[in-house]
């Protein structure tokens, strides 16, 4: 007989790892942030592994892969349960993504400080752990998929859509981006098999849809399914959120090469990014939009509720983020904010702001459940995690933001007779050293939040012991 419980153990399991993956990717990302305000940090003299060139990589796959990967594979497993009022499908191929998740992310900790990368940002594992990497994918569409195929409710659920969206689209990235000719069986190393211009398209394709399918679609799920449940409110407008979904990932697609303005690349795929990001900016605030009105008639909970506080401001920040994108997609635009801070900084609104707290509000709603607790160990401490994030997050894009603009000026200034006003390049590095500074800090605030966040984990989970859900039974008319 089929067991009539949720399988929550795996979902436990990823839920508390998204926690430790993020102080340890944050924690790397504070280290590459003060090398960058104090370069003897690179500790010159322990070995290159500790250089900012290696740890940038270990920061970005941690905090992508790691953190938000972990994050989002253990909501997904849960909303798709939840959802489709059956257990996990796939007897041992949930445990099979988690530990071989698990593996990934170890290998790539000792190989990118180690030096080995193919040089393609978020791409950079070696092979090896790419072919790793792309079993683990497939196990989780099956489970995925599978629990779909097999659901007792008849309508999927919209936050399912994204889910599915952003495990089909990571899978299709992720295998066409990295196919290469390894340079021998026992070699680490590897050759694209792409050349020159079309490998940074492809790079870019991957790169820019990695950022809309992994950091995007597959967080909104989470939006779509966490935000209403937090706010005891319907979504807002479904039938938006349908249309918000098919114009999303048809648009996200196109939007790539404005990643690669003014390079070899064709002048008319340029323009055509360009132009496919700017539509972008409609469907992106169009999901915001129903996001932040599904708590009309609950405004007056975000006063006490520090869980919606992360999701709702979330969500303004995938506002800011989303419209800053499409601005910095136009060439002129980009032709000031590319190679500058301003990256980063946008980079950051997303990262820190929307993927973040959104991450954060849902596995504070679900811990407690997951571990038979009615709610977290301590509400204020939460109230203290969103005030010390949100500050952090305000320090590190308002720095980088000024930043930014003041390299693209300096670089742009001419001198009376067209010469070069700063021929020097680390004139503008030496001015850019306070907001260095003051990311800095804002970084460190945003790792405290979170290792607050970690200790209220722990004393939840410690008070309470894990638990399976029953899956209810369902009335003749909600069934299959
Ligand atoms: C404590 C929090 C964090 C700190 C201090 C931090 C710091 C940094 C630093 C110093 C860089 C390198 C910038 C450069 O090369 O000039 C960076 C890059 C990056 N970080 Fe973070 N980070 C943090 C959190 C996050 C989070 C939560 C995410 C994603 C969810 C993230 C995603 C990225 C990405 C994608 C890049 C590459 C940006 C680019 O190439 O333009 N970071 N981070
Ligand atoms: C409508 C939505 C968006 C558009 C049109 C957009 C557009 C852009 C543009 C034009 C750049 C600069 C490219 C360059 O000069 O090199 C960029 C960089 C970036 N954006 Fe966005 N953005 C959007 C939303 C987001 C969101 C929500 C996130 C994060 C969660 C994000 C993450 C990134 C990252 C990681 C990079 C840096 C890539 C790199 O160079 O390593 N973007 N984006």
């Amino acid at each position: 007989m089929e067991t009539q419980t949720y399988n929550y153990k795996v979902v436990r399991q990823f839920a508390v790892m998204t926690v430790v993956w993020g102080v340890v990717g944050m924690l790397v990302g504070v280290i590459v942030a003060a090398q960058l305000y104090l370069p003897q940090l690179n500790l010159s003299e322990i070995g290159p592994w500790f250089h900012f060139g290696r740890l940038r990589p270990l920061h970005t796959n941690a905090i992508i892969f790691a953190f938000g990967g972990c994050g989002l594979i253990a909501t997904s497993y849960y909303v798709v349960q939840r959802t489709c009022n059956v257990r996990l499908y796939g007897g041992w191929l949930p445990a099979f993504t988690f530990w071989g998740w698990q593996l990934v992310i170890v290998l790539a900790a000792i190989t990118l400080p180690l030096g080995y990368t193919q040089g393609k940002e978020y791409a950079e594992l070696a092979w090896p752990i790419d072919i790793l990497i792309a079993l683990v994918w497939v196990a989780y569409a099956i489970v995925f998929f599978g629990t779909i195929a097999k659901r007792k409710i008849k309508h999927i659920y919209v936050a399912n859509w994204f889910y599915g969206a952003f495990i089909l689209a990571v899978a299709l990235l992720h295998i066409v981006n990295s196919l290469a000719v390894p340079a021998g069986l026992f070699s680490m190393t590897s050759y694209p098999i792409y050349g020159g211009a079309i490998d940074a398209m492809v790079q870019w394709w991957y790169g820019h849809n990695a950022v809309g399918f992994f950091l995007t679609a597959g967080f909104l799920g989470m939006m779509y399914y966490f935000v209403p449940k937090q706010a005891g409110r319907p979504v807002y407008s479904y039938r938006l959120s349908v249309v918000h979904f098919w114009a999303l990932i048809f648009t996200y697609m196109w939007a790539g090469p404005h990643h690669l303005h003014y390079t070899a690349l064709p002048d008319w795929t340029q323009s055509l990014g360009m132009v496919l990001s700017l539509i972008l900016f409609v469907p992106s605030w169009g999901g915001m939009i129903n996001g932040i009105m599904t708590l009309s008639g609950a405004w007056d909970k975000l006063r006490t509720d520090p869980i919606l506080k992360f999701l709702v401001v979330s969500l303004s920040f995938y506002g800011m983020s989303t419209f800053e994108g499409p601005m910095m997609s136009i060439k002129t635009v980009n032709a000031l904010s590319h190679y500058t801070d301003w990256t980063v900084g946008h980079v950051h609104a997303g990262a820190l702001g929307w993927v973040g707290f959104v991450t954060m509000g849902s596995i504070y709603y679900l811990i407690p459940r997951l571990f038979g607790r009615k709610e977290m160990y301590s509400t204020k401490l939460i109230e203290a995690h969103f005030w010390i994030g949100t500050v952090g997050i305000v320090l590190y894009i308002a720095s980088m933001w000024i930043a930014g603009v003041m390299q693209g000026l300096m670089w742009g200034a001419l001198n009376d007779n067209g010469t070069l006003a700063n021929p020097d390049f680390v004139t503008t590095v030496r001015e850019s050293m306070r907001f260095f500074l003051i990311r800095l800090v804002g970084g460190l605030l945003y790792l405290s939040g979170m290792l607050l966040m970690a200790y209220n984990v722990y004393r939840t989970a410690t008070a309470g012991k894990p638990v399976d859900a029953e899956i209810p039974a369902l009335t003749h008319s909600q069934q299959h």
